[in-house]
């Protein structure tokens, strides 16, 4: 089994040095820089738009995991891919058609994710699995760092290490919200292989950043 991935969540970091912390995290072995977007409607909080992405692709070579959370959300999908975003990650909640939202982040030459919400089913998947590269399982409501990881998620991840392993197909299983010391191992063991950590990997400031990522992988 390949070493698990993190992908550190920005929203945690310090909003008036984002491309300083961007690079750090890079340099402290973040395997994806994860950014979310939220618009204040699709969930109760705001956050930054493409331009903000834009601005710090030249901060990183790392793969720029971007997890939409606004609705609608076509209308703004090439702005993203044009930004410098590789992964772009939706809701399927955040359209009528998200079947035709995630062909045109592919059509795009991006890497296509979808999100499920804690009380989002996980059949949601089951007609897309040709059409992305990242399955997303929210383990707290989305719109805020450093929330409680929700137990019932578990379960979900296991059904949908299953699913994923039946396709044969290269798919992400991602896990969001509340990962932690304590966490980060149980997602793991119900298939995770890719962590998005905001508080655990922010916390304590640069000089840490390494050690909390190592931490949070196992090592
Ligand atoms: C929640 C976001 C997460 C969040 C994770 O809406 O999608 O990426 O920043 O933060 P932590 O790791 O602090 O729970
Ligand atoms: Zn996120």
């Amino acid at each position: 089994q390949q070493a698990t991935k993190i992908a550190p969540s920005i929203l945690s970091a310090d909003f008036a040095a984002l491309g300083a912390e961007v690079a750090a995290v890079d340099a402290a072995g973040a395997d994806y820089i994860h950014v979310d977007v939220m618009d204040g409607h699709f969930v109760p909080n705001i956050t930054i738009g493409s331009s903000v992405v834009k601005a710090l692709r030249p901060h990183s070579n790392k793969i720029f995991d971007v997890h939409l959370m606004i609705s609608p959300v076509d209308l703004f999908i090439e702005d993203f891919a044009n930004a410098g975003a590789d992964i772009i990650t939706i809701h399927p909640e955040a359209g009528p058609h998200f079947h035709r939202t995630l062909q045109l982040i592919r059509s795009l030459g991006k890497k296509a994710g979808i999100s499920l919400n804690p009380g989002t089913p996980l059949e949601y998947v089951e007609n897309v699995m040709d059409l992305v590269d990242l399955v997303l399982v929210m383990s707290v409501n989305p719109g805020f760092g450093g929330q409680k990881f929700i137990e019932t998620q578990l379960d979900k991840i296991s059904r949908l290490r299953e699913m994923i392993d039946a396709s044969g197909r290269q798919i992400d299983l991602q896990v969001d919200g509340g990962i932690n010391l304590e966490t980060a191992p149980r997602a793991v063991a119900a298939g995770a292989d890719v962590l998005v950590a905001g508080t655990a990997t922010f916390t304590g400031g640069p000089a840490k950043y390494a050690e909390n990522i190592r931490a949070l992988r196992g090592e």
